[in-house]
C-alpha cells in the first residue's frame, strides 16, 4: 500500500518529534503493509514568513535522517517527500520555490478546520491553471463542510481528488468526521485515503485496519483503489479519475443541529 499523507518526518511539525519516534513510525508502516510513504509535513504561512530557506534546510535534514534510518534498519520502504500545505496567500511562492508536489503534479492542500475561504472555486481555478492539481486533504474534518457538504461538490467537479483520513471512517477522529466520511463514500466522492499519522498513540497509522474496513464494506477492488491504485497514479503524476458528483445538503435531526452548534 501507499500512504500519501503522514507526519513522520522528524523535528519539522507536530508529528515525529525525533529520529527515534520516526523510526518507530516507519517500522509500524512496514508492519501495516505500507511499501511507499509520502512524507507530508504541515506547511503553514508562519513557516516561510521570513523566506523559504529555513524550511528547505529542515526538510533536507529530516529527509537525510529518514533515509539513513531506512538503510540502517533495512526497512522495505520507498520514500517521497512533499508537504501538506495549508491554504494561504504565500501559495504562489511555495509552488515556485519549494518541492511540495507529489508526482510533480499534485498538491496536498488543506484548509483551516473552522473556516474556508468563500472564493474557493476561484482559488482552485488559479491553482489548476498552472498545471497543478490540488488534492483536498481530509475534507470530512472541516467544520463548514460537515455542516454543508454540498460546498464540496464544485471542487470535486473541477477535478480535485479528495483524500479522507483513515481515522475518520474508523471513528477515531470524532462523530462529525465519521459522518461526513461515510456520506462522501456513499456518493463516490472519495478518491484516496491516507493515514495522516502523527504518532503511535492518539494519531496512529491504522492503514491495515483501514484497508480491511474498506474491503469489508465496499470490496477489495475499492480498497485497492483507495490505498494502492489512485495513490500510485498520483505518485507517478498520472491522472486520477474524478467523476462529477452530486452532494445534497446533509440531513440532520434537531438533536444533531443543537449538538453541532456546541461542537463548532
Ligand atoms: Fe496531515
Amino acid at each position: 500500500m501507499i500512504d500519501i499523507h503522514n507526519h513522520m518526518l522528524p523535528a519539522v511539525d507536530d508529528g515525529a518529534k525525533n529520529s527515534q519516534m520516526a523510526l518507530s513510525m516507519l517500522k509500524e508502516a512496514v508492519n501495516q503493509g505500507v511499501q511507499h510513504l509520502v512524507l507530508t509535513p504541515h506547511l503553514y504561512e508562519a513557516d516561510i514568513i521570513k523566506g523559504t530557506g529555513e524550511w528547505k534546510a529542515k526538510i533536507e535534514a529530516g529527509k537525510r535522517t529518514v533515509i539513513e534510518l531506512i538503510a540502517k534498519h533495512q526497512l522495505p520502504l520507498e520514500l517521497s517527500v512533499a508537504a501538506e500545505v495549508r491554504y494561504q496567500d504565500m501559495l504562489p511562492i511555495i509552488l515556485e520555490e519549494l518541492d511540495v508536489l507529489i508526482g510533480g503534479k499534485y498538491l496536498l492542500l488543506e484548509f483551516a478546520f473552522h473556516s474556508v475561504p468563500n472564493n474557493l472555486e476561484r482559488i482552485i481555478y488559479d491553482i489548476t491553471r498552472t498545471g497543478v492539481i490540488p488534492i483536498i486533504a481530509h475534507p470530512e474534518r472541516i467544520k463548514p463542510w460537515q455542516r454543508e457538504p454540498q460546498q464540496l461538490e464544485e471542487l470535486i467537479n473541477m477535478g480535485c481528488p479528495t483524500q479522507v483520513d483513515i481515522g475518520s471512517f474508523l471513528g477515531t477522529l470524532g462523530p462529525n468526521s465519521e459522518k461526513l466520511a461515510n456520506f462522501l463514500f456513499e456518493r463516490d466522492a472519495v478518491h484516496l485515503v491516507g493515514s495522516d499519522s502523527h504518532n503511535l498513540e492518539s494519531r496512529a497509522l491504522y492503514t491495515k485496519p483501514g484497508y480491511n474496513w474498506l474491503s469489508d464494506r465496499y470490496g477489495k477492488e475499492y480498497a485497492d483503489l483507495m490505498l494502492k491504485i489512485n495513490p500510485g497514479k498520483i505518485l507517478r503524476g498520472e491522472p486520477v479519475e474524478v467523476y462529477p458528483v452530486h452532494l445534497e445538503p446533509a440531513s440532520s435531526s434537531w438533536k444533531d443541529k443543537i449538538l453541532n452548534m456546541f461542537k463548532s
